[in-house]
């Protein structure tokens, strides 16, 4: 099987190749989850990542794919995340995933890299797959999703009294970005199993290249923050359409830093972003989110919400 690298950048026609491979693996593996778009498969192969330098393979004649992120920040040299492996359905069970895996591997080894990381769904296909290659959980998952009601764009956002609820689309403000750096710090409450990788502290120009990486990619980020006349960001939730014309929005990080917590911020900034969505963007039906099983007040959010569990994932890691 030969398994070639897709050229940097890659052309229209192996984009066009690897999201067929894409949305063909999805409607066997989850019908009732709507596929990536185009524009989101090709911001993700063109525009490159924050954290490392993805290497992308197409295997044979289109009968398969896999992205691996090698990462380059500080103190995360020695790991790498697997974040695409796929095979077209009709091409399963006859060695296409190994011999892609194969190469994954070569270059992890060759990159010098000791553990790699992905996340798969449960009892699928992904899973006895990476199960077999030795992959562990590390970090057990759900994907939620919440339904966007007809009538979102005029939820009424409970009162936070002694704080104010801003909305930015795009970039955080550079009067913002320190405060909401700052806040991002407390995203390390949330469990993160026995991740071999390292957090990053996050400060101003790391935030704005994470955000301008969603708009570099054709996407649309919106933050919801409660700030404080102190001028400190107490909370936030960020919400990202991968696809702005689409039906699905990525629930990214919701936090609440600690000396705020307790006073129904989470669920205020929240509905703020569901209101603030559904106006901005008629077409958006569905935000899905994964949230870790051990991150019990997130789950609890999330449900007061109306988010349910739609299925069962994990982180899993492979020590080389
Ligand atoms: C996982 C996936 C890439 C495997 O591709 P593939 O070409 O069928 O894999 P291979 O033929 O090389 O299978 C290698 C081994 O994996 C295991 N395996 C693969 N699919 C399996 C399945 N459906 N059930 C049980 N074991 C399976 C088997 O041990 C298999 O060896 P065998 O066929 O000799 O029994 C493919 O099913 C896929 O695209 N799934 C959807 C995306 C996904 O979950 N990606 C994985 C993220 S880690």
């Amino acid at each position: 099987m030969r398994i070639r690298a897709l050229s940097v950048p890659p052309t229209d026609t192996e984009v066009d190749d690897w999201w067929a491979v894409l949305v063909a693996a999805q409607a066997a593996d989850l019908p009732g989850v709507p596929a990536p778009g185009r524009t989101e498969i090709a911001g993700r192969l063109r525009v490159p990542g924050a954290r490392g330098r993805f290497v992308n393979w197409a295997a044979g004649d289109g009968e398969g794919i896999a992205s691996l992120l090698l990462f380059t920040d500080e103190g995360n040299t020695h790991t790498a995340f697997l974040d695409v492996m796929a095979v077209r359905p009709d091409a399963r069970r006859r060695g296409v995933g190994t011999a892609l895996w194969q190469r994954v591997r070569e270059e992890l080894l060759g990159q010098g890299r000791t553990s790699v990381a992905t996340t798969t769904d449960l009892g699928g296909p992904g899973h006895a797959f990476a199960q077999g290659l030795g992959f562990e959980s590390v970090l057990p998952l759900g994907w939620y999703v919440g339904e966007v009601p007809a009538d979102a764009a005029g939820i009424r956002v409970p009162a936070t009294p002694g704080y104010e609820l801003l909305v930015w689309h795009g970039l955080v403000p550079d009067a913002w970005a320190g405060a909401a750096a700052l806040a991002h710090g407390a995203m390390e409450d949330a469990p993160s199993g026995g991740l071999d990788e390292r957090i990053q502290a996050w400060t101003a120009p790391r935030l704005h290249a994470a955000h301008r990486l969603v708009l570099d990619r054709g996407g649309e980020l919106t933050t919801v923050a409660a700030v404080t006349p102190a001028g400190e960001v107490a909370a936030y939730t960020e919400l990202v359409l991968p696809d702005p014309a689409g039906p699905c929005a990525l629930q990214y990080d919701t936090v609440v830093v600690p000396a705020h917590r307790g006073h129904g911020l989470g669920r205020a900034v929240k509905l703020r972003m569901l209101a603030q969505a559904a106006a901005r963007y008629p077409a958006l039906r569905a935000v899905r989110t994964t949230v870790a099983d051990a991150n019990t007040p997130m789950r609890a959010v999330n449900e007061a919400l109306g988010y349910r569990r739609e299925r069962d994932a994990a982180v899993l890691q492979l020590k080389l």
